[in-house]
């Protein structure tokens, strides 16, 4: 099966096209355009997201096409939910175009549900069952995933995102949009020094049962790091708050994760999202985790950030258990990942 997918969720304009079935996938193309507008201020501007895919569609998914060699397909996979309205719009309104004018399926994919597939498309172990960490400008979610299609949340993040934190102290700092490459690159040259901030949600005295024993909570540290840049005697001191920040931020990520790893006694860590670009990340995760004999699985920069790879990957793995969305799928700001089951 080829299958053609689509991502218009935030500020990349994405297609790809994809063969094959089960977890035997092979890529044919990828082509990621992104909006580079955005920086200018300081974060996404919705109106702005939309008119520009609406400007890049056509010639990103001609371009897929024709990289993948042969321009057939058997199916249409767009993120539907969650993310920018107005920008999905673009995604879904396309798809269901091309879909109609080619007679093939349409499926609607959960941008979450694309990220989980992510690292499995360079990784063939990286497989159900293993423990998700989905770490991404916009969410952060725990989950075990038990196969394909089933998937328990863990945790979530009670206020701002893993990579809104790393751009919201980016901004603090007077780093550029999106912060989070340039945080980790302040804080991989300088130490702590003077600053450590408050691991939020994290004792060790607490038990499953506590609602906070997987939850995260990034707005402290972000007001933590505020009273710091305010206190620093001069921009020295700025590699210095990055490096507190980050290792507040990777120590209560590597501790969720490794609650959860050993809670359901999974062999495997699935990374995914952006913030899963971050090495330092990867490798307290991987000092952490492998000495319990689980193996952590990082998917490449390119397929970390979005990409439409990942949601043509969690497309196929739709239509093949025979799902597919009507004409009338439509695009959702928030909706929950499909197959959740109960915690
Ligand atoms: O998954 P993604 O491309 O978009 C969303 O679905 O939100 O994630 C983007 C986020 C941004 O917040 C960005 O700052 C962060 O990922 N990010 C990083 C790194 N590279 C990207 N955060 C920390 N360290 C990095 N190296
Ligand atoms: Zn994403």
């Amino acid at each position: 099966m080829r299958v053609l997918g689509i991502e218009t969720s935030c500020d990349e304009t994405s297609a790809a096209v994809l063969e094959g079935g089960g977890d035997d996938v092979t890529l044919r193309s990828l082509v990621i355009l992104s909006q580079d507008v955005h920086r200018i201020f300081g974060g996404v501007v919705p109106e702005i997201a939309s008119r520009a895919h609406v400007t890049a569609i056509v010639p990103v998914v001609e371009r897929a096409l024709a990289d993948a060699g042969d321009d057939t397909i058997d199916a249409v996979a767009v993120t539907n939910a969650p993310g920018l309205v107005g920008a999905l719009l673009v995604g879904v309104s396309f798809a269901k175009a091309l879909a109609f004018a080619r007679d093939v399926p349409v499926i609607g994919v959960h941008h979450m549900e694309g990220h989980l597939f992510a690292t499995a498309l360079e990784h063939r172990e990286a497989v159900p069952p293993f423990t998700a960490l989905l770490v991404s400008g916009g969410h952060t979610l725990l989950l075990d995933v038990e196969a394909w299609g089933r998937y328990r949340l863990l945790g979530k993040t009670r206020d701002d995102a893993a990579g809104e934190a790393f751009d919201k102290v980016a901004k603090l700092l007077g780093l550029p949009y999106p912060g989070g490459p340039y945080v980790e690159r302040l804080a991989a040259s300088s130490d702590a020094g003077r600053f450590r901030f408050a691991r939020p949600m994290l004792r060790r005295d607490q038990h499953p049962s506590d609602p906070e024993f997987y939850d995260v909570s990034f707005s402290g540290i972000k007001t933590a790091v505020l009273n710091a840049v305010r206190s620093a005697s001069d921009v020295a001191e700025h590699g210095a708050i990055a490096r507190a920040f980050q290792d507040a931020l990777i120590d209560t990520l590597v501790e969720k994760t490794a609650r959860a790893v050993a809670q359901y006694g999974r062999r495997r860590v699935v990374l995914g999202g952006g913030v899963a670009c971050n090495a330092t990340l990867a490798d307290a995760m991987r000092r952490r985790l492998e000495p319990w004999g689980a193996a952590v699985f990082t998917p490449a920069p390119r397929l970390a950030t979005d990409n439409a790879a990942m949601i043509a990957r969690a497309g196929l793995f739709r239509l093949e258990r025979g799902e597919h969305s009507a004409l009338d799928l439509n695009a959702f700001a928030t909706q929950p990942i499909p197959g959740l089951v109960a915690a």
